[in-house]
């Protein structure tokens, strides 16, 4: 039993994903997520600043003394979850390794379509994951840059001609390559869920990368005595780099909860 809360992060509005699924899943566990959105969007920069991001995230969320850190993001998964391990002593979970066993479960035809930003697809971190639960997976991988300027200015209903005019011309050709599963490797997408949805068509089964983490942190958490069984509904509080109003109406939308009160602005060049 441990009733530390559980650190997550992102760029920006993406790992409420994995956030809503974390509060779904245990309801009673505290949450403090940060969301980096002074410094978003992060997948097209080099690994070099990625990691000093990171860092600094990971250092702002060590102040509140977490039990664990989700990177909620995939471009910071991709390329810097060796670090943040490696100088961490207490566990970080990414969004990959699980996002990967997903698929290798899904997948009937061994086709799999891999979205992400430009750092996670350059990274080539899905592609092995897969390749190892699942050898011989062809991969029709694309980076998507526009999707999370799309998601952070609220851009992602269906009907939107903006979003669904972009999301059409980058996964034409995953959608060509025949692929029955697409993961949807960066976690602001599953916001666009819908609009992605609807282009595949039906029979392609998508993955929501931050889903498939908040579901593996559970496990984890059990299996190593983490979990926090105390009665009662946990706390989630939300810091972010910039000024809180917009990620406060968006959120409270995708969460479907106000969260305008617990969302503070921090100075993460500090940390
Ligand atoms: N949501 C993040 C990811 O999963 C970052 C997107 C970005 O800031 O470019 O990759």
């Amino acid at each position: 039993m441990d009733t530390r809360p559980i650190g997550v992060f992102d760029s920006g509005l993406g790992g409420l994903t994995a956030v809503r699924e974390l509060a779904r899943l245990m309801p009673e566990e505290d949450l403090i997520y940060f969301g980096d959105t002074g410094r978003v969007p992060y997948g097209g920069r080099s690994k070099e600043i990625l990691v000093k991001y990171a860092r600094q995230d990971v250092a702002f969320l060590r102040t509140f003394d977490p039990k664990a850190i989700v990177i909620a993001c995939g471009t910071v998964s991709t390329t810097a979850l060796d670090v943040l391990r490696e100088e961490s002593d207490i566990p970080v979970f990414g969004v990959v390794e699980p996002a990967a066993h997903a698929a290798a479960q899904l997948t009937k035809n061994g086709r799999v379509g891999l979205i992400g930003t430009k750092a996670s697809i350059r990274s080539g971190a899905y592609e092995r994951a897969l390749s190892a639960l699942h050898p011989g997976v062809a991969v029709t991988a694309r980076a998507c840059p526009l999707l999370v300027s799309l998601v952070e200015n609220g851009r992602s209903r269906p009907g939107d001609i903006v979003a669904e005019t972009v999301v059409s011309e980058y996964l034409a050709p995953v959608k060509a390559a025949g692929v029955d599963t697409l993961i949807l490797g960066c976690t602001h997408y599953p916001l666009l869920w819908d609009v992605i949805g609807a282009y595949m068509g039906p029979g392609v089964a998508l993955v929501d990368v931050g889903e498939q983490c908040a579901r593996w942190v559970k496990k984890q958490l059990e299996w190593n005595g983490l979990r926090n069984e105390r009665p009662g509904a946990g706390r989630h509080r939300y810091y972010v780099s910039d000024s809180t109003e917009d990620f406060s109406a968006l959120a409270s939308v995708f969460l479907a909860e106000d969260v305008a009160a617990e969302v503070e602005q921090i100075d993460i060049t500090a940390y």
